[in-house]
């Protein structure tokens, strides 16, 4: 059984206040979209409370775990840490937590870079990560309002949103993000 007090719990000890903020954020937008679109409102704000719990761990450390729980995949993982802080915390919640629901797990493991077949769940905390409403940037309500209209058209937005970013300011795109875009492309027909 989730218990919603100890994922609030856990971030509040975990985060500083400002990515506590944006992490209440992600679930105050998550239980809402959940609740639009047929989709367990609790299990949506415990898999957002949680989804950063690894971002504040030094880089060097995040990698020395990663590589220790065997979650580096692709040699994208370990030029860019940036994207491990979903895996690891993942792992520790299985692991550590005794957090059971896969889909849950996934949720959190993939909320930086998508990934193919991606479930309500997972296209929820991916998508709300990226617009919760502490977030503010040119045409955040167009997909906000995607979202709301359809889970699976706003998370595609999303992900394009992201894509041009990353192309803008000249970053590389991991290639789980391709896959992720591929997919849903290909899902929406
Ligand atoms: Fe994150
Ligand atoms: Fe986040």
């Amino acid at each position: 059984m989730l218990d919603v007090r100890v994922a609030l719990d856990l971030a509040a000890r975990s985060l500083s206040p400002g990515r506590f903020r944006h992490t209440l954020g992600v679930a105050a937008l998550a239980e809402e979209l959940a609740s639009k679109h047929g989709i367990d409102p609790l299990k949506a704000k415990y898999a957002a409370l949680v989804h950063d719990l690894a971002k504040e761990i030094p880089t060097v450390q995040q990698v020395k775990l990663a590589r220790r729980w065997n979650l580096l995949v692709y040699p994208e993982d370990e030029a860019n840490p940036a994207v491990l802080h979903g895996p690891l915390a993942a792992y520790w919640l299985a692991h550590c937590v005794g957090v059971k629901d896969e889909d849950l797990l996934a949720a959190v493991a993939h909320h930086t870079l998508g990934v193919p077949q991606m479930s309500q769940l997972e296209m929820l905390i991916y998508s709300a990560d990226l617009v919760e409403p502490n977030r503010n940037f040119p045409r955040v309500d167009n997909l906000r309002k995607a979202l709301y209209h359809s889970l699976e058209e706003g998370t595609l937005a999303c992900v394009e949103h992201t894509l041009q970013y990353l192309e803008d300011s000249n970053r590389p795109v991991h290639p789980l993000t391709h896959l992720a875009h591929e997919d849903l492309r290909r899902r929406q027909g």
